[in-house]
């Protein structure tokens, strides 16, 4: 092909990318819209460029998984809490990731979120549509697919119900909620705001801090965001994939999986499955609080894979600090000293979720590059 035939080709197919976005944006009916209409293949804008496919890392096939840290241990009076903290930190250390068992929240309460998640996505196409938008700052009550639709190389198969108390300082109108779940959703939330308070305590206590330190940071009770998930099963899943890779923008965030599978952490340059534990719950460490903890809790890369089986379900909750406060974080001044000296700038968590949404989801770790301090004769 001669340059001139390569150049007009491109701007075709990304003239007809966009074609397709628009389409399936002005739908509003997300991914789960399609397998409804009874598409055989996936639409060329979920498919992966062939370079990422190809380099992309291996999927461990050893027997090995993320910790899993029993609650129980802790005893009754939080007795056990130094080892416990302790063998969060390093879960932290060696995979941004851990499940929690005996955590407190009732079997019957997460299986509850779980079915009527699915029933919210598999409601009548008219009832689900009203809450469908791209507008993520006016409302904190909305049905979506893909945040970065039109930023990201290829779309994810995944739709979402989001409820975003960020911009509220922790409340909702209860009245936004859908019918159809509204009632579980609020004992779900009330119950994970005590799980992630409790936490985050323990990781203070690891940390040398006071209990209540990343508590009041990350706002604790105040400021969260639930990403309600829905995987519908995939075609052509090797094409694509569920949730591209990321870090999340979080202080922590606790997720709730169904018994699917498909979620995957990157540990030694491979993807390793985080298998469902029934009961369990599953903790990730996102990049905020890395970067005020100045890199000693790490955060890590994970990601969806697209799976021939489903729909799967999936809840993930975001203790990401308010939005509309002034505050101003950094490496917490315990934590640096004259050997460790700061690794990021201060930032304002409106700062930080602007980049968020401002990037496709698989600039990973963008939240840490941008927020690094480089010095000067770094590389960058
Ligand atoms: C997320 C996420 C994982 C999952 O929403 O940030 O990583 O299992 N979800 O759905
Ligand atoms: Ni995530």
């Amino acid at each position: 092909m001669d340059a001139q035939n390569v150049i007009s080709s491109e701007t075709r197919s990304s003239y007809d990318r966009i074609y397709e976005i628009k389409a399936f944006d002005e739908g509003k009916l997300g991914v789960k819209g399609l397998i409804d209409a009874g598409i055989q293949k996936i639409p060329s804008m979920f498919v992966r460029p062939l370079e990422d496919r190809v380099k992309d890392f291996d999927t461990c096939s050893e027997n090995i998984s993320v910790p899993i840290i029993n609650f129980a241990d802790l005893g009754e009076k939080n007795d056990r809490i130094a080892e416990i903290s302790k063998e969060i930190i390093m879960a932290s250390n060696e995979w941004g990731f851990f499940q929690v068992i005996n955590h407190g929240i009732p079997n019957e309460l997460l299986e509850k979120m779980i079915k009527r998640t699915q029933m919210f996505h598999e409601q009548d196409a008219e009832s689900k549509k009203k809450f469908y938008t791209r507008d993520f700052h006016s409302k904190s009550v909305y049905f979506t697919s893909n945040h970065d639709l039109y930023k990201s190389k290829a779309a994810s198969w995944k739709d979402i119900l989001y409820i975003n108390a960020r911009n509220t300082d922790g409340e909702i109108d209860h009245e936004e909620l859908p019918p159809v779940c509204k009632d579980v959703i609020l004992e779900y939330i009330d119950r994970i705001l005590m799980l992630g308070d409790r936490i985050l305590m323990i990781i203070s206590f690891g940390l040398g801090l006071e209990p209540d330190c990343l508590g009041n940071m990350a706002k604790g009770t105040k400021s969260w965001a639930i990403a309600n998930n829905y995987y519908p099963a995939c075609p052509q899943p090797g094409l694509t994939l569920g949730t591209a890779a990321h870090v999340d923008t979080s202080f922590i965030t606790i997720l709730l999986q169904d018994n699917i599978g498909g979620l995957q952490v990157l540990h030694d340059n491979k993807w390793v499955n985080i298998e469902p534990v029934t009961g369990g719950l599953i903790v990730n460490f996102g990049s905020i609080l890395q970067m005020i903890t100045n890199d000693i809790i790490k955060g890590a890369c994970h990601r969806v894979i697209a799976k021939s089986v489903g729909p799967r379900i999936s809840i993930a909750f975001f203790f990401s600090g308010v939005m509309t406060s002034e505050k101003i974080h950094g490496p917490i001044k315990e934590l640096i000293s004259k050997e460790k000296t700061p690794i990021y700038r201060k930032f304002s968590i409106e700062e930080v979720m602007k980049n968020l949404f401002s990037n496709s989801l698989d600039v990973v770790g963008a939240n840490l590059d941008y927020f690094k301090i480089h010095h000067m004769g770094d590389d960058k």
